[in-house]
This record gives C-alpha cells, sequence and structure tokens, in this order.
C-alpha cells in the first residue's frame, strides 16, 4: 500500500487540447502538447489506481496500465467524461477550446475569390464546472489554469467559480506549452504553495503524492 497509495483508486484525466471542426479538412486548436496530463496518468497508475485518461488529439504513446480514450472536439470530450465517471479523483488538465465554429460545414469550404468567409464562434461547454456541479462529483476535483499574468490571483478567482478544490496554475507566456518543464502553483483553500520550476514528470509525481496524501485524510 505505501507505494501504492492509490491503490483501489479510479483517477480521470483529462489532457491535450481540442480540435473544433470548422469543414472536413480545417480545425481551430490550441499549442497544448498533452505532456503535462500523460505526465499525471503515468503517475496516478505507477501509484496503483485505475487510470482513464480522456485525450484530445496529441502525438503521445499511451502511458503504462493507462485505459486512454481519444476525442476531438470540446463536445465529444465532456461526453467521454461524463461516461466516464464516477471517479475518486479527477484532474482536468486539458485546454479545452473555449469556443467552436458554431455552423460546422459539411464540405470543404471553398475560396470563391470573392471576400474570405466569417468565423463566427460559440461557447463550448465548461466540462469541469460541469463535473463540479453534477451529482457524482469526485471527492477531489483538481483543474488546471493557463495564465498569462496575474497567475495566483486569477487561480483563486477560479477555484472558488469553477467550485473546485485544488488548481494547479501555471503561467504560459514562456514556453511551458509543448515543452518539458513547468512551473506551477498549487491553489488550494486558504493555502498557496510554490513550486520550484521542475520537469512535467516530477511535477506529476509531486501532485500525485498530495492527492494521495489528501484521500488518506478523508479516508
Ligand atoms: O477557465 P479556464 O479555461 O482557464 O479553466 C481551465 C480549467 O478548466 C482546466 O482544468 C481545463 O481543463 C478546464 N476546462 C474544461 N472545459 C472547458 C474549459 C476549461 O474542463 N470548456
Amino acid at each position: 500500500v505505501e507505494h501504492r497509495p492509490l491503490y483501489g483508486r479510479h483517477v480521470l484525466v483529462t489532457a491535450g487540447p481540442t480540435h473544433e471542426p470548422i469543414d472536413p479538412v480545417r480545425y481551430l486548436a490550441n499549442r497544448s502538447s498533452g505532456k503535462q496530463g500523460y505526465a499525471i496518468a503515468a503517475a496516478a497508475a505507477a501509484a496503483g489506481a485505475r487510470v482513464t485518461l480522456v485525450s484530445g488529439p496529441v502525438h503521445l504513446r499511451t502511458p503504462l496500465g493507462v485505459d486512454r480514450i481519444d476525442v476531438g472536439s470540446a463536445q465529444e470530450m465532456a461526453d467521454a467524461v461524463r461516461e466516464a465517471m464516477p471517479a475518486d479523483v479527477a484532474i482536468m488538465v486539458a485546454a479545452v477550446a473555449d469556443w467552436r465554429p458554431r455552423d460546422y460545414i459539411g464540405e470543404k469550404i471553398k475560396k470563391r475569390g470573392s471576400a474570405p468567409p466569417a468565423l463566427i464562434l460559440t461557447e463550448n461547454p465548461d466540462i469541469l464546472a460541469s463535473v463540479a456541479a453534477s451529482a457524482n462529483r469526485p471527492e477531489l476535483l483538481i483543474g488546471f489554469a493557463a495564465e498569462t499574468g496575474n497567475v495566483v490571483e486569477n487561480a483563486r478567482k477560479k477555484r472558488k467559480s469553477k467550485g473546485v478544490d485544488w488548481i494547479v496554475a501555471n503561467d504560459v507566456s514562456g514556453d511551458v506549452m509543448g515543452g518539458e518543464d513547468n512551473e506551477v502553483h498549487l491553489v488550494r483553500e486558504g493555502m498557496v504553495e510554490k513550486w520550484d520550476e521542475m520537469t512535467k514528470q516530477d511535477v506529476a509525481m509531486k501532485l500525485v503524492l498530495q492527492v494521495a496524501d489528501r484521500l488518506k485524510v478523508n479516508a
């Protein structure tokens, strides 16, 4: 038990970007590589958890012992997350697109020599907020917050407004997205920890240890 502190627990992780289709060949996306979420899924599996990884489109290998569900859009991710529940812990690391094209065009949009088409966007479901509000809310719900300024301040607000237990906040104004290292703040109720810059694997291991400690306290 000591070296497999999450044995018997179900941990749900979301990772990667989402792709929001415009037409059969085009989409909107972001720079998320999925590395941090995959590292967390791997660390949770190594700690003995049953891990479901709901993954947007990434170029990464499935970590050992992880049950991976591939999705494309935010709406697909929301459905997969709902189906993967219940979980003891949910760690939502995915960089879900805030918006999607309102109208999916079933045929490749043609250049017509006239004005370029306008892209009208509509809001995506907030997966994290709906998990937080659901009847089977996980015992421990963790969100990530990628910010380019006022990191801790925004993370504090986000923790409250989304109804989550912890927020892992990182400043993505540098080369965090796609990079190997991460520098984060862990924002909990009434407490903020600044972690030194370390690899995404080390962030994952440190986070998983804290998760295990927290579940032990609640047990
Ligand atoms: O509000 P913001 O997008 O910065 O919140 C980030 C957190 O919310 C991350 O944990 C992300 O996975 C989650 N999120 C989500 N669904 C969305 C937007 C964000 O689950 N549509």
